[in-house]
């Protein structure tokens, strides 16, 4: 058995054919789904899809580094209202990324800060986004971290060093995607280094299809690909990577 950490099968890139999507990640062995929310204007089909998939899917609720705009305080509103009335199973996606406009960096730390609050108080795990700011997004997790602080550095694609800086934080584990499977993606290097007790796997489709999918859309079955690339990397079997990613996923996720 498989777990997507992290899919947004709410979106309209599924729209046309969610069923059969499900039915062929069931099939590959992929047999829990958790859905990362973007902003308020994705909610509502992020809890249509729950309810059609439900022991299947798990709604989590954040705020999207790259939905985070001037309005930003209504939206992190919007999130506390939710999570007021309704269970969520963690607070994402939020983060830092620098790779799309690096001139809201401030209001991006304050509603990702805003966020690791939210998960505290809620004790839920917080989905770090981040991309192209590694040490922007630590310097705000070392100054947040304790004991109660957990969740997963979504699509990590960094070196060895910050792997141990993750690792060195307590109650984080890294999410593996189609990275992993990407020639001269650097990522099997460091996961090589890193014990498998420390990763989850997830998709995050419909984007980042592992090859030979690459530019297509990415869908969860694709998550048993990944799955074997990380198997061939630490030379072990398929069966062994599923296990210790699920028992991992399941920690996260507080459903041992
Ligand atoms: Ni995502």
């Amino acid at each position: 058995m498989l777990i997507d950490t992290h899919t947004h099968l709410f979106l309209e890139q599924f729209a046309a054919d969610d069923e059969q999507v499900i039915e062929s990640a069931v099939t590959n062995g992929v047999e829990r789904f958790y859905l990362p929310n973007i902003d308020s204007s994705t909610y509502d089909s992020m809890m249509a899809f729950v309810g059609k998939y439900p022991g299947r899917c798990y709604p989590l609720i954040g705020l999207h580094p790259c939905s985070v705009k001037e309005d930003f305080e209504t939206e992190l509103d919007f999130i506390r209202e939710k999570l007021s009335k309704q269970t969520f199973n963690g607070i994402g996606e939020t983060g830092i990324d620098l790779y799309w406009d690096k001139t809201n960096l401030d209001n991006q730390i304050t509603a990702f800060t805003s966020q690791i609050q939210l998960a505290k108080e809620n004790k839920l795990p917080v989905i770090i986004h981040c991309r192209e700011s590694f040490n922007e997004v630590f310097e705000v997790i070392s100054k947040c971290n304790d004991e109660s602080l957990f969740g997963i550095f979504h699509c990590f694609t960094g070196s060895v060093k910050q792997a141990q800086d993750v690792i060195s934080l307590g109650g984080f584990k890294m999410g593996i995607g189609g990275v992993l499977t990407f020639k001269n993606g650097g990522l099997d290097q460091t996961v090589k280094e890193i014990d498998l007790k420390h990763l989850v796997l997830e998709t995050d489709s419909p984007y980042l299809a592992p090859a030979p999918y690459r530019g297509k859309r990415n869908e969860s079955s694709y998550l048993k690909i990944i799955a074997e690339r990380l198997a061939e990397i630490k030379e072990k079997s398929l069966e062994e990577v599923a296990a210790i990613t699920t028992e991992n996923a399941n920690m996260v996720f507080c459903q041992l």
